[in-house]
């Protein structure tokens, strides 16, 4: 019943029922790996996205979230969006549209800041693996 007090009904539902929970190949070379952590709480979020490299669509996404509700929300309603979009796109998303979505009170912020850090970082782990293609991952 905290977790009701705390929470927004969107947290829950996303927090009971997480999208694309899961991994992808690490070591292939269209896909590219973002880990993030949050130094406030010690929370990790892991993204992983599959990206069409002739499109630069993210055709899938997956993750995994060691953390709070609110970052496994955040995390699982990041996947939903970028799903099916460019990487440019995908880069442009701010953590206060999730956060908005979610309703996230304030001390919460960072849960959703988290999951703006991990898609950043794979798309620019893919970029790197795309320019670099001998460095070993
Ligand atoms: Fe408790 Fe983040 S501080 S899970
Ligand atoms: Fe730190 Fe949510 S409390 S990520």
């Amino acid at each position: 019943l905290t977790a009701r007090r705390l929470y927004h009904p969107k947290v829950i539902e996303h927090y009971t029922n997480p999208r694309n929970v899961g991994s992808l190949d690490k070591k292939s070379s269209n896909v590219g790996t973002g880990i993030v952590g949050a130094p406030a709480c010690g929370d990790v979020i892991k993204l992983q996205i599959q990206v069409n490299d002739s499109t630069g669509i993210i055709e899938d996404v997956k993750f995994k979230t060691f953390g709070c509700g609110s970052a496994i929300a955040s995390s699982s309603y990041m996947t939903e969006l970028v799903h099916g979009m460019s990487l440019d796109d995908a880069y442009k998303i701010k953590n206060t549209e999730i956060a908005k979505e979610l309703s996230l009170p304030p001390v919460k912020l960072h849960c959703s800041m988290l999951a703006e850090d991990a898609i950043k970082a794979a798309i620019k782990d893919y970029k790197t693996k795309r320019t670099n293609p001998t460095v070993l991952h």
